[in-house]
């Protein structure tokens, strides 16, 4: 019997899953396994680690805070690292006065966007906006209303029928305004959620910044809440701090999560602008947002998150991201004239993503397995969605390690393209 056999992991098939991989440390951009094997983590685990793993600033601060508070409640009581935190947020948020509402993973920093969506309109006297909107092809989250938010036939499929219905509208058509204009029409969308400029789970798609300029348009004409997933766009993924930062129209609601903490604690946010926030004042606690969870702004990951605002947004930081976007940008035309139509190459920011032709998209499609195991053996963690894999690293990667990255994408298509 192996050691993980009392865990059910996560999106996998436990009849006939390889034996997980043992870690047993990790630092900067390598995992170090049991086997004595160094991988080179080129998905950030999930999206998450941005700097590098175990960042000397991001675990002092952690090893910091825990001689002072470990966690308590946070209704009725507040703590520093979450008021310290908080003030830094608003700095970065495109609205003067921001309000930060805490929470521990992305999707729920999405449930609670969309509650406090729905509830705004209730409270400011408009429960005739009941829809929510969507783009096709979105990710939000594992959570019931998350999942609702999503395409409903492929992961979600079992749920299908406890998911609420949707307006979702396809970003890369070219009547996308008409829909808009079609979709607003009744006057009964609530709130726009959307993933900026890049839909990752649905692979890595990219989208122009004047698509955000139009959604955000139409929420404004009437009345509905635009909400900005920064869940994986955050901190710099996309080149800018935040996606939303590269369109002129700011949303009224944004979600972070993943990178918040650097990759390094869980931890979430949910920030408004002040008139959604003033929308929940009243006299009695019916108008208020009655929602919360045990480890709400817990201070150790509020510490870390803390620090990994003041990294993020040193010139060092800055310097790396646009390094690694110029990287890709050199790079990704260079192997789309190599393999030609066989292959779509799409980057933004710190993200490029290479999309098989020809082949189905669907997750469940064994191309996945075979590109997974095929950079394992060579020493890099990818993980595809489908038939598109990507490199999503921590920032920390150096060109060296870029070039051999790069490497094992031609080798890899030159043995399974051609
Ligand atoms: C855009 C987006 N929103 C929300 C989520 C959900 O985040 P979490 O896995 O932390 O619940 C994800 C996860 O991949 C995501 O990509």
């Amino acid at each position: 019997m192996n050691s993980h056999n009392h865990i059910w992991f996560p999106y996998t098939q436990m009849a006939n899953a390889p034996a997980p991989l043992k870690v047993i440390k990790a630092d900067g951009l390598y995992l170090y396994l049991e086997d004595g094997r160094k991988i080179i983590d080129g998905i950030s685990s999930w999206w998450t680690c941005l700097h590098g793993h175990c960042h000397p600033r991001l675990m002092e601060a952690l090893r910091q805070q825990t001689t002072k508070l470990d966690h308590v409640i946070f209704a009725g009581f507040t703590h520093q690292p979450a008021e310290d935190l908080a003030s830094e947020l608003v700095k970065i948020a495109p609205w003067n006065d921001a309000k930060v509402f805490y929470s521990d993973n992305g999707s729920t920093a999405v449930e609670i966007a969309i509650k406090m969506a729905i509830q705004y309109q209730i409270n400011t006297g408009n429960e005739h906006k009941t829809k929510i909107a969507t783009l096709k092809g979105g990710f939000h989250g594992e959570t019931f209303g998350s999942m609702a938010l999503a395409g409903k036939d492929g992961f979600f499929k079992p749920f299908k029928k406890y998911l609420f219905e949707v307006v979702e509208l396809d970003v890369f058509s070219d009547d996308f305004e008409k829909q808009l204009e079609e979709a607003f029409s009744d006057g009964d969308i609530a709130a726009f959620i959307y993933e900026p400029l890049l839909m990752g789970t649905s692979g890595m798609r990219i989208y122009p910044a004047s698509k955000i300029n139009q959604i955000i348009d139409n929420c404004q004409k009437h009345g509905a809440l635009a909400i900005a997933d920064e869940v994986l766009t955050g901190f710099g993924r996309t080149g800018s701090l935040m996606a939303s930062d590269q369109a002129e129209l700011k949303p009224d609601i944004i979600c972070l999560a993943k990178g918040l903490t650097g990759g390094v604690m869980p931890l979430a946010v949910t920030l408004a602008t002040p008139f959604v926030y003033q929308a929940f004042f009243g006299k009695d606690l019916s108008n208020a947002l009655l929602h919360g969870h045990s480890y709400t702004a817990n201070p150790l990951s509020c510490a870390v998150a803390l620090e990994n605002l003041k990294i993020i947004q040193t010139p060092e930081a800055l310097s790396r991201i646009q390094n690694i976007s110029a990287y890709h940008r050199n790079f990704a035309p260079k192997i789309q004239a190599k393999f030609g139509e066989r292959i779509h190459v799409r980057f933004v920011g710190t993200v490029m993503a290479i999309e098989m032709q020809g082949i189905e998209g669907s997750y469940f499609n064994p191309i996945r397995a075979k590109i997974y195991d095929y950079f394992l053996a060579n020493g890099i963690l990818m993980r595809p969605l489908g038939n598109v894999f990507y490199l999503l690293p921590p920032y920390c990667i150096s060109t060296e390690e870029l070039d051999f990255v790069y490497e094992k994408i031609i080798s890899f298509l030159h043995a399974h393209v051609e």
